[in-house]
């Protein structure tokens, strides 16, 4: 086989909706700030689920929309830097938990940019034969990772998991990834405190990298899979601050129909998970242009950036 692609999605969000109303009981804070400065209008937050529990809903529903058997699944990737469980990882007690008898499971810690990096390293196992059936997940409990005192930041994060079944094929519909790092800037997005770490970020310093560096890295990616912007249907980036979107989708040359993911402004910054959670709700509200190329990608901590161009499902 000579490439993959992606066949069905699915994700899972917890019940419990925080407003920026409710924060503002909590931080000095209020809704207008919240909204002017992110977009963010809402967030879902895990009570007593843990991101294995939530990355194990969205694969639950992402292999049943595939039409796939367990034991047709041969790889298990879970993007995520807030599980606490080390071993055994979230991606083989996503594979115990849905009966998958025999995957390679492995967790991956690229931060926010970690479910296009799974993406990535599970096209290139399909592409060299080595399993036939991917699931990628994002999942992420940044609720754990407030600090809920800290207003610049606690307002931004959120819980849930996105998923992704991807399948080896012979024309290559997950086009070649542009990822890389930057790491003079590895303190810009972090997690500090080694037995109850904390977000950090340098948001500003953040905020002008995104929107000077990612129109270009969103053009690469295009280029790598043979298109050009302008033939997008759709761009799914990293749901981090609905202002960075804006301005970086601003500057690159768009159809005028070309949808573009707003997750942020209901589920906040899910880090690994923004993506496919994204994805997946559009696919569900029936948004995502099926058969057309769409842009996924994201950034974060590192500071890091995967993305590719894959046909929608
Ligand atoms: O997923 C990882 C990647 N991370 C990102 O993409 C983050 C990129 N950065 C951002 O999205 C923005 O920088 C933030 C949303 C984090 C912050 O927005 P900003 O416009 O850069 O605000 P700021 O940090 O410059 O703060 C402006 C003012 C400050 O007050 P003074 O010093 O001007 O009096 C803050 O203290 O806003 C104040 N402030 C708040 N006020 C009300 C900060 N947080 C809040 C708040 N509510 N929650």
């Amino acid at each position: 086989m000579s490439g993959s692609r992606v066949v069905a999605l699915g994700h899972h969000q917890p019940q419990r909706v925080m407003t920026n109303a409710d924060l503002e009981k909590m931080v000095d804070t209020n809704d207008e700030w919240i909204r002017q400065r992110t977009g963010i209008a809402t967030r879902h937050i895990a009570d007593d689920e843990s991101v294995a529990d939530m990355a194990t809903g969205a694969a639950a529903k992402a292999l049943a929309a595939s039409g796939l058997a367990p034991s047709d699944i041969g790889q298990v990737i879970v993007a995520t830097c807030s599980a606490i469980d080390r071993c055994p990882s979230i991606a083989a007690q996503v594979a115990g938990r849905l009966n998958i008898p025999a995957a390679v499971c492995f967790d991956l810690n690229n931060a926010c940019a970690g479910f296009c990096t799974a993406l990535a390293t599970a096209d290139h196992t399909l592409r060299a034969g080595a399993a036939r059936h991917a699931l990628v997940i994002g999942a992420e409990k940044m609720s754990d990772l407030a600090d809920w005192t800290d207003r610049a930041s606690c307002i931004l994060l959120g819980d849930g998991a996105g998923a992704a079944i991807i399948s080896a094929t012979d024309d290559a519909q997950i086009g070649p990834v542009t990822w890389g790092s930057d790491p003079t800037r590895n303190n810009a997005v972090r997690l500090v405190g080694e037995w109850q770490p904390r977000f950090a970020q340098e948001g500003q310093a953040v905020f002008r990298w995104a929107t000077s560096e990612l129109p270009a890295i969103a053009a690469q990616a295009c280029e790598r899979a043979g298109i050009t912007t302008k033939d997008l249907a759709g761009i799914v980036t990293h749901q981090a601050n609905l202002r960075i979107i804006e301005a970086m989708t601003r500057k690159l040359d768009l159809r005028e129909d070309v949808i573009i993911a707003r997750d942020v402004v209901d589920s906040g910054n899910t880090s690994a998970a923004s993506v496919p959670l994204a994805l997946s709700k559009m696919a569900e509200r029936g948004e995502l242009p099926s058969g057309q190329p769409v842009l996924i990608f994201a950034f974060g901590g590192g500071l890091s950036w995967a993305g590719q161009v894959i046909t929608a499902p």
